[in-house]
């Protein structure tokens, strides 16, 4: 991999965007690269939580590489476009929880590829925003949808519109970062953050993140009737035995297994 690097440890895999002489901009070969790491990491039983980030303390990632778009053909464009679905939607759906820690700018591409993990860290300087119309272009990577469904048809509309970039205080006011923190603390935060997802059941985890994930794509009754049938599949597995004998039995210690 020539962009990317990755670093797995105690349950938790560090995934970095590094290209920093371009702000960590994601071009083809680090879409691709992408979509290859993530289709091993989600078959790694060792790696429980996914954190990505970016190179250096100044971006998160600065979006699509504009140098390779400039002179690209609608065709190229349309590529380069779906390249982004395929790593983007691996990432989304991943079983594994995904933490974007986000250590400055997450403009364009940066912040669609933040949308796609569960949860965003922003650190102090984390910037967002969606600079695609300012560039003759639009959002191509996510943004006009995952925006949308993350802080308002009404919200989305106007970050894409206007090409405002906004602060960390402002992306946690809109629900946009679940978590603003000085950026010394962010990787701690995440791997926290992480260590507490990791204390429960896995599986049931990976099933709640399904849930959502196709929930919020659907209608109330379908996702409620995907719920339930989720909700009994839970049932099946040893580590329902053991949470609920624990509480039981008030033992505090917890050992599950991931089925
Ligand atoms: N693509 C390619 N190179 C980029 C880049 C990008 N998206 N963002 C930054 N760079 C490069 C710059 O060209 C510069 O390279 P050189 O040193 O070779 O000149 C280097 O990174 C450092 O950047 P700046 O000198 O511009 O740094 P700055 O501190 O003055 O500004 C910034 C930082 C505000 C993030 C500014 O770089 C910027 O506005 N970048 C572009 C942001 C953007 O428009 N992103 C959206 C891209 S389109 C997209 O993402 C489409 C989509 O939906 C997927």
């Amino acid at each position: 991999m020539n962009n990317l690097l990755l670093e797995v440890e105690n349950g938790i895999a560090v995934l970095t965007i590094n290209r920093p002489k371009a702000l960590n901009a994601l071009n083809s070969e680090t879409l691709a690269e992408l979509g290859q790491c993530l289709a091993e990491v989600e078959k790694r039983e060792d790696v429980k939580v996914l954190i990505l980030t970016g190179s250096g303390e100044k971006s998160f990632v600065a979006g699509a590489d504009i140098s390779e778009m400039v002179n690209a053909t609608p065709k190229e464009g349309r590529a380069m476009g779906l390249l982004a679905r395929e790593a983007f939607g691996r990432l989304e759906n991943m079983p594994q929880v995904t933490i974007a820690a986000v250590n400055g700018y997450a403009l364009g591409g940066g912040c669609e590829i933040s949308m796609s993990c569960d949860i965003r860290v922003a650190a102090e300087n984390a910037k967002f925003g969606q600079p695609e119309c300012g560039l003759g272009i639009l959002p191509g990577f996510g943004g006009t949808q995952r925006l949308a469904r993350l802080v308002g048809k009404g919200r989305a509309k106007e970050l894409i519109f206007t090409c405002d970039m906004i602060d960390a205080q402002e992306a946690y006011r809109i629900g946009l970062a679940n978590k603003m923190v000085p950026q010394a603390e962010l990787l701690d935060t995440c791997k926290k953050m992480a260590g507490r997802v990791m204390k429960n059941a896995p599986f049931a985890v990976s099933l709640a993140k399904q849930a959502i994930n196709t929930g919020m794509d659907t209608d109330l009754d379908s996702g409620l009737k995907l719920e339930a049938n989720l909700f009994g599949l839970a049932f099946s597995t040893e580590d329902k035995k053991e949470g609920m004998t624990a509480f039981l039995t008030k033992r505090k210690e917890k050992h599950f297994i991931g089925k």
